[in-house]
């Protein structure tokens, strides 16, 4: 994401694949010690065999190394839930720049003996040290596992419906045409629960739920709002899927329900919440295009995926459709659908996961990993699309919203000065603006160190760059990257 890893001058590489032995496990405190070069899916593999899973999941798990994920801090997907890798890295071992084999393989939970050197090393992108095993604890694997995909805004229609209006959102005509499920609650015709991927046959609809007839082709019943081709006859808002919005001003409609659903979410699902991602229709349109995954649900401005891990089935499906149930009623969401069996969960997370993959077929693809607060997260988004006018091809938002992260990648045919020039230092003054990170997960690397200074005052740069000096005197370890030039 970075160039972290990307040899860029006179390096030399040092590969870990052939470190790649779990050296052991405690079937009771779930405790993982391995060798660097271990594969993140196999180890994933390895503990889920034993009644574990790995505290850390993201796209990249079928190739990536754990050693690699713990220096560079990998956040991902299970982050929600489990929390950083400060956390749950019980120990290292890590072999200095001086040759020095340094054994801080402690399998302790509590271990208050002075400095902790470890997490010097977590993050650090392999400036300070070589990690070569990894002493990590491993949660117990959830028994259920439920995946909402939903599509949640809350997008008023401009035409008028009698027998719903009490819900204009949620019953109108145009959203009956295709629902996975609705709400119960509002109009008494519609008293159904939702049902689960893949779609059932439905059920004859309510006269009162009939679309009007409509002259013309199909879709154009559908609302104003979802459709392309559409959205400007009329409808204020912006098309989902046109590329840009014409001005920032407009705002993000559906955002504020995105925000609004993450709340109820939380507040509803407590402690079996493990993720909360979002993506925007842009990021819809790439995967459908370049990857041809198919949407479970109909256009929309914003997507969510919800995870739940727990322990029984029945009390997290129960939590989960009071969550949806409360959410389809006041409106934040629109349309769903529920997974809870394997295939049909990797299938819903694909869509989220596949995002980066899909970007890389769009052209030069410019990468900014964000951490916001949440409630202006995609405003920047917004300022971007407004600021590039037809510079760009796309310009997309998603991430882990739980997390307060935003993934923000723009799209051109090709690398362009002034395009580059028109997105830096412009993110990174409107990031640290707002009190954010410059990088939330991806680090630094080659291509981020100089704007560390967003994000870390003066002092903490410089103790950072004595840091260096002390461990890497003659700077033999990742050189050019992580830390601006001049250190
Ligand atoms: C993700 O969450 O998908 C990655 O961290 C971001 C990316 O691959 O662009
Ligand atoms: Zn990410």
């Amino acid at each position: 994401m970075v160039g972290g890893s990307v040899p860029v001058f006179d390096e030399i590489i040092l590969s870990t694949a052939l470190m790649n032995q779990v050296i052991s496990f405690h079937s009771v405190s779930g405790t993982l010690v391995c060798q660097a070069g271990c594969i993140l899916e196999e180890l994933s593999q390895y503990v889920e065999a034993r009644g574990f899973v790995m505290p850390l999941d993201l796209g990249a798990k079928g190739s990536c190394h754990i050693g690699g994920n713990v220096a560079t801090n990998a956040g991902g997907l299970r982050f929600l839930r489990y929390g950083s890798l400060h956390g749950t890295v019980l120990g290292l071992e890590v072999v200095l720049a001086d040759g020095t084999v340094l054994n801080c393989l402690s399998a302790l939970r509590k271990d208050n003996t002075g400095y902790d050197l470890k997490q010097l090393f977590i993050g650090s992108e392999g400036t300070l040290g070589v990690i070569t095993a990894v002493s990590i604890q491993c949660p117990p694997k959830p028994r259920a596992v439920n995946v909402a995909f939903l599509e949640a805004a809350r997008l008023l229609c401009p035409q008028p419906c009698s027998p719903c209006s009490r819900s204009l959102h949620l019953l109108h005509p145009c959203r009956a045409l295709g629902g996975f499920f609705r709400s119960g609650s509002v109009h008494p015709c519609s008293l159904q629960l939702w049902s689960v991927w893949p779609r059932p046959p439905r059920p004859a609809p309510c006269p009162a739920m009939t679309p009007p007839p409509v002259p013309g082709r199909a879709e154009q019943a559908l609302c104003p709002l979802r459709t392309r081709s559409l959205a400007t006859a009329g409808c204020l808002h912006a098309s989902p899927l046109g590329p840009k919005t014409p001005s920032a001003a407009q705002g993000c409609p559906g955002f504020a329900e995105v925000l609004q659903t993450f709340s109820t979410c939380k507040g509803l699902l407590g402690e079996i919440l493990s993720a909360y991602e979002f993506m925007d229709a842009e990021c819809m349109w790439l995967v459908r295009h370049h990857l041809h995954l198919t949407s479970p649900v109909q256009e929309s401005p914003f997507y969510v995926l919800i995870e739940t891990s727990g322990s029984r089935a029945e009390h997290d499906a129960e939590k989960l459709n009071d969550f949806l149930e409360q959410a389809l009623r006041s409106g934040l969401v629109t349309d769903g659908t529920v997974a809870t069996d394997q295939m049909k969960l990797k299938a819903l997370w694909a869509l989220r996961e596949r995002i980066s993959e899909a970007l890389s077929w769009d052209g030069y693809v410019y990468k900014y990993d964000l951490s916001l607060p949440t409630d202006t997260l995609y405003d920047l988004v917004t300022d971007l699309r407004a600021r590039l006018g037809s510079q760009a091809k796309h310009v997309v938002g998603y991430g882990h919203l739980g997390d307060g992260n935003l993934h923000l990648n723009v799209t051109s045919e090709a690398f362009s000065r002034s395009l580059l020039d028109a997105l830096e230092p412009y993110v990174y003054e409107w990031t640290a603006g707002h009190r954010g990170s410059v990088s939330a997960e991806h680090g630094l690397g080659f291509k981020k160190k100089d704007a560390l200074h967003y994000s870390k005052p003066p002092a903490a740069l410089r103790l950072m760059q004595q840091l260096k000096a002390l461990l890497d005197p003659k700077g033999i370890l990742n050189p050019y990257k992580t830390l601006p030039a001049q250190a």
